[in-house]
């Protein structure tokens, strides 16, 4: 099974698939990593791996649809059978979705569909919910819409910090991310 990861920050959920792969544990072919931004860790980490890398700047084109269009050419080259957004901030446009159906997914930090968007770790800790987690899922036109693969719990401590609770968020996230695609790669999703 192939597959293109996304990212835009610091790829640690990626650096968890690349270590899986080459212990072993997981098995896929990662094609290339792919950032919306040139200069991201994600991308720093996949070139140590000996992985191929992509950037699609989001600030090099004149609008969305045009960076949708070079960003769906530039992940469909690799011919994935999947697509992974770990920790892509962007929103892809329908071209991209119709090039990859049912096989762009997303991992999101929080238990969907409560706590959507850009700070789903933020928002469940204003809220003052106890329990958060998160959820890999198929990717669609929404905002961490679409069908729920998988999903782990993590309660949230009374002296928690956002960047705490991420942290232990991350490490859940990272082994139901590395299970989903072993799932995948299986037939077993
Ligand atoms: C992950 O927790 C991922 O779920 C989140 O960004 C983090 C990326 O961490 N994505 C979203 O919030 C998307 N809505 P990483 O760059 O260290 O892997």
């Amino acid at each position: 099974m192939r597959i293109v990861v996304l990212v835009s920050g610091t790829g640690s959920n990626l650096q968890a698939v690349i270590d899986a792969v080459s212990s072993g544990t997981l098995d896929v072919d990662i094609a290339a990593v792919g950032a919306d931004r040139p200069g991201t860790y994600g991308v720093q980490r996949a070139s140590e791996a000996g992985v191929g890398t992509f950037v699609v700047d989001f600030k090099a084109y004149p609008d969305r649809s045009e960076w949708n269009a070079a960003l769906t050419a530039a992940v469909s080259a690799y011919r994935p059978d999947y697509v992974v957004s770990s920790g892509f901030m962007r929103i892809v446009g329908q071209s991209f979705l119709d090039a990859f159906p049912n096989r762009y997914l997303n991992t999101h930090p929080a238990l969907l569909p409560s706590f959507p968007g850009a700070h789903g770790v933020r928002d469940a800790l204003a809220y003052g919910v106890k329990i958060t987690g998160c959820t890999v899922m198929i990717a669609d036109a929404g905002v961490d819409t679409g069908p729920i693969l998988a999903q782990a719990a993590v309660p949230v401590l009374p002296e928690d910090t956002e960047e705490a609770l991420h942290e232990r968020i991350k490490i859940e996230e990272r082994r139901l991310l590395i299970e989903t695609l072993r799932q995948l790669a299986d037939g077993d999703a």
